[in-house]
């Protein structure tokens, strides 16, 4: 099946690519002739993803599908969330696209301030829980249908690993203790990602409707 992959992120279609395998042909949406930034204007992972494949959809009118999906920390009220991308940034412009490094350094020096603070006050260390999630909105004939999928795990004290992308160094996945998610390969982190989740829910959806 031949279909368009609302991102212009190359983590996230390399990723999609494995995943999906060699039954679906991937397009990216600067192949597809849409090169500007798709607006990301929801407060929601599933209304980002509907928005950018709405958009996608009305520009191409073809079949496609997007993924929106981000770090939830519990300890940071659930933040960086929707701004996972953008995080070094939020507070100040963010039309500033940060790089993954101030990313994390944001979220690493927050958390670690929280754990000092409550170390100070002699009360119990912060919880580091937190979860990858992403959702991911699949439109045919104009139609939109969501895929959810969600990785628990913890936020390491520091980077390891070099694999993966984005917040991958600092993420300390339960299924597979004392390594983080940038220390896996990628079938390992296929098989237990937010992502990997939600896309395999998407081709099960499809192969059902014999979508082709
Ligand atoms: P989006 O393009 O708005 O969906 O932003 C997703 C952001 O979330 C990425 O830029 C990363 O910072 C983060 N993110 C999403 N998925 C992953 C992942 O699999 N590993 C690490 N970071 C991720």
């Amino acid at each position: 099946m031949k279909i368009v992959f609302a991102t212009g992120n190359k983590g996230k279609l390399r990723e999609a690519r494995e995943i999906l395998g060699e039954g679906y042909e991937l397009i990216s949406s600067a192949e597809a002739g849409v090169t500007e930034d798709i607006p990301e204007t929801g407060s929601t992972f599933q209304e980002n993803s509907l928005q950018k494949s709405e958009y996608l959809y009305r520009k191409c009118g073809v079949d496609c599908f997007s993924d929106d999906s981000g770090l939830e920390v519990d300890a940071l009220g659930g933040a960086p969330g929707i701004y996972s991308a953008r995080y070094a940034s939020l507070g100040g412009d963010l039309s500033i696209d940060h790089n993954f490094e101030s990313n994390i350094d944001r979220v690493l020096h927050e958390l670690n301030s929280l754990e000092f603070k409550a170390i100070a006050a002699g009360e119990k260390p912060t919880e580091r829980t937190a979860r990858f999630r992403c959702c991911v909105t699949l439109m045919i004939d104009g139609e939109p249908h969501f895929f959810d999928g969600s990785c628990e795990g913890k936020i390491a004290y520091e980077r390891t690993g070099n694999g993966g992308f984005g917040y991958d160094p600092i993420f300390l996945p339960d299924a597979f203790p004392g390594r983080s998610m940038a220390e896996l390969s990628e079938d390992e982190k296929n098989s237990i990602s937010h992502r990997g989740q939600a896309l395999r829910l998407m081709a099960d959806w499809l192969k059902t409707r014999g979508v082709k």
